[in-house]
């Protein structure tokens, strides 16, 4: 059965891309319902209009509060029947209210580390990848894991992805090997969420 999929975005939607090629090449059994941004004009919201997904943007500026955007987010995620919710580069952290209007649906997310190791509160993209560096470790990864209210980072462990830091590795060099090892991860997460047909 084709799984329904909500799409958190915050940005360029590299993985959101990931995401639409595989469920348009039959790779993935699911298919985007809606992509959701916090942030209005960000190129991963064009990724959704040109796959012809539809999307929608709650940006804290229009609401009062992040639980009134959060609560917003989680009626349009609702509305479309999606059974899985992905934060693929999603850069806040869902109020509680979220959860409990989509009480049953699992949500997942990416993040470019190998947690528990470089996560938690503030640290997204090249920040990550700044903190692997500097820390001396001589490997890196992706992350898949469950959210849940109220944490950051420390849901159970859905795809983990390895990748080995090389000498002269920057920031940016080290963001760039740890996409491509996302860009599979987060396709095999979402599939584990697939349900499969029962045979009789
Ligand atoms: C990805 O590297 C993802 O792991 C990271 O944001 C990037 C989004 O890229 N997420 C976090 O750092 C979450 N803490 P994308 O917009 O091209 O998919």
């Amino acid at each position: 059965m084709t799984l329904p999929v909500a799409v958190l975005v915050s940005g360029r939607g590299s993985n959101l891309q990931a995401i639409l090629d595989a469920c348009a090449s039959g790779g993935l059994d699911a298919r985007v319902a809606i992509v959701v941004s916090n942030h209005a004009g960000v190129p991963a919201l064009q990724r959704a209009a040109l796959a012809g997904v539809p999307s929608a943007v709650f940006t804290l500026r229009t609401y009062s509060d992040r639980a009134a955007a959060h609560s917003a987010m989680a009626a349009a995620i609702a509305g479309v029947g999606a059974e899985l919710v992905v934060l693929a580069g999603f850069d806040h952290i869902l109020a509680p209210i979220f959860f409990v209007r989509l009480s049953g649906v699992p949500v997942i997310n990416l993040h470019p580390a190998l947690l528990p190791l470089f996560g938690g509160r503030g640290m997204h993209g090249d920040k990550v990848h700044e903190a692997v560096l500097a820390s001396g470790a001589t490997e890196s990864g992706c992350t898949v894991h469950r959210v849940h209210p109220e944490t950051v980072d420390l849901g159970e462990v859905v795809v983990q992805r390895r990748v080995p830091i090389e000498p002269g590795d920057t920031a940016e060099t080290l963001a760039a090997r740890v996409l491509e090892q996302e860009h599979g991860a987060i396709v095999d997460a979402i599939r584990r969420f697939v349900p499969t047909a029962v045979s009789r």
